[in-house]
C-alpha cells in the first residue's frame, strides 16, 4: 500500500463519537531497537491477548473557537495531564495521514481492565484504541474504506503512537517489520499471520505473573535508543529474522519445544541486550529469576509444555496451551503462591482482535 492510500476524504465538519476496546499483546519475538519515523529494526511477531484492554471513547466535534483545546484526556473518568504530551506527540504525528483532525476537538475517555500500576505496558493497547477510533471516525465519510484497508490504515496510525500498538490491531497473531520471511510483511504497519497455525496454540494461555508494580525504570521508547549504537545490534536484527523463521514453523508444525526455546531466548535476549547497553539497565528481580528456575524445574519434571517470556521489565508471562491450563494454575498454586504469597496474577488467553463497543 502506497503512502498517499493512506489519506482520505477530508471529513472536516462531521462530528461523531466512536468507541473501542483494543487488546494489550504479548511478543513472541520482541521489537527492541527502531529508527527514523517508528520504523521497526527488525520482524517482531505476537499473540493478541483478550482480558487485558483499553476502551477509549472518543467525540469529534469542530473547533469553535481557537481557545478550544485540541484534545482532553481522562482516564477512568479522570483528567490525566501526565498523559499530554504522549498523546499531543501522537496526534501530531499522525496529522499527514488524517490532516482533518485539526480542525476537531477530541474528547477522549479512556480505561483499562487491568491496574495502570500492574506493570503491564498499557501503550500497545491504549494507542491501538486511539487509532481505531480515528480511522472509524473517517470511515464514517469514506464509505469505500474497506475493512481490509479500515485495518491496515489503523495499524499504520497506532504504530506511530507506540510500535507494538500496531500489533493489537490483529488476533491471535500478527507480526509487523518486514522479512523476507514472511512476503506480504511491512515496517510501516502490522499484519495478520495468515499462515498455518497448528491447533495446540488454539486459545493459549497468557498468566500474567505480578512481580512488581512499580513504573518502569527506563521507557521502552528509550530502551529501543540504546540498540542505536550498541555493540551486539547488528547480530541480535539478524538473529531475530532467524528466530522468526524458526517461530513460523514451529506454529504451522505445533513443534512446541522449539516454539518453548524460541520464546524464551528472544525474552532472555530482550534483557541480555538492556543489560549490555550503555548505560547498562538490569530490569529482572530475583523474583523473576527464581521463579524462571521454577519454571524450568516443573517443565523437566512434568513435561508440562509451560513457558516464559518477558517484557522490558521484571513480569512474567506464562504462555501454555489450553489443555494444560488445570496443570499449570496448580504449579501456581502450589509452588509459586507458596513461595510468593503476595504476587498477583492475571489469566489471559489469546484473543481474535479489537471490539466496536
Ligand atoms: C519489549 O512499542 O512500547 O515490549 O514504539 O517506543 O512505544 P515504542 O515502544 P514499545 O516497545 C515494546 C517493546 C517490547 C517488545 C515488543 O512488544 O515487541
Amino acid at each position: 500500500m502506497n503512502q498517499e492510500k493512506f489519506i482520505f476524504k477530508n471529513n472536516e465538519g462531521i462530528s461523531y463519537t466512536s468507541f473501542w476496546e483494543a487488546p494489550s499483546n504479548i511478543a513472541l519475538i520482541k521489537y527492541w531497537g527502531k529508527k527514523g519515523n517508528q520504523i521497526p529494526s527488525n520482524p517482531s511477531i505476537s499473540f493478541l491477548l483478550s482480558k487485558c484492554f483499553t476502551r477509549t471513547k472518543i467525540n469529534f466535534s469542530p473547533i469553535n473557537s481557537k481557545k478550544d483545546p485540541w484534545f482532553t484526556f481522562k482516564l477512568d473518568g479522570k483528567i490525566k495531564l501526565d498523559f499530554y504530551k504522549k498523546i499531543e506527540t501522537f496526534l501530531e504525528n499522525i496529522l499527514p495521514y488524517v490532516p482533518s483532525l485539526k480542525m476537531h476537538n477530541l474528547m477522549i475517555d479512556s480505561s483499562n481492565s487491568f491496574p495502570h500500576s500492574s506493570g503491564i505496558a498499557s501503550s500497545a493497547s491504549s494507542m491501538a484504541a486511539i487509532a481505531l477510533c480515528i480511522t472509524d471516525w473517517e470511515r464514517q465519510i469514506n464509505s469505500e474504506m474497506t475493512e481490509e484497508t479500515f485495518k491496515i490504515k489503523t495499524s499504520f496510525l497506532a504504530r506511530l503512537g507506540s510500535g507494538s500498538a500496531s500489533r493489537s490491531i490483529y488476533g491471535p497473531i500478527a507480526s509487523w517489520g518486514k522479512t523476507s520471511h514472511l512476503k506480504e510483511s511491512s515496517d510501516r504497519y502490522a499484519i495478520p499471520f495468515k499462515q498455518k497455525i497448528d491447533k495446540i496454540f488454539d486459545g493459549f494461555c497468557n498468566t500474567i505473573i505480578i512481580i512488581d508494580e512499580a513504573k518502569k525504570e527506563i521507557s521502552s521508547t528509550e530502551g529501543h535508543r540504546l540498540m542505536n549504537d550498541h555493540p551486539f545490534a547488528k547480530k541480535r536484527f539478524y538473529q531475530a529474522n532467524q528466530n522468526f523463521f524458526e517461530i513460523k514453523n514451529s506454529l504451522a508444525t505445533g513443534d512446541i519445544e522449539k516454539f518453548i526455546q524460541i520464546v524464551e531466548s528472544e525474552a532472555l535476549t530482550l534483557h541480555a541486550l538492556m543489560m549490555t547497553s550503555s548505560p547498562p539497565y538490569k530490569l529482572f528481580k530475583p523474583e523473576t529469576i527464581e521463579i524462571i528456575e521454577l519454571i524450568k524445574n516443573y517443565r523437566e519434571n512434568s513435561k508440562t509444555p509451560l513457558c516464559f517470556t518477558l517484557d522490558a521489565g521484571p513480569n512474567i508471562h506464562f504462555l501454555y496451551p489450553k489443555a494444560f491450563r488445570k496443570d499449570v494454575l496448580d504449579f501456581i498454586d502450589n509452588e509459586i503462591i507458596k513461595i510468593f504469597p503476595s504476587i498477583k496474577f492475571i489469566h489471559d488467553q489469546v484473543g481474535n482482535g479489537p471490539k466496536k463497543i
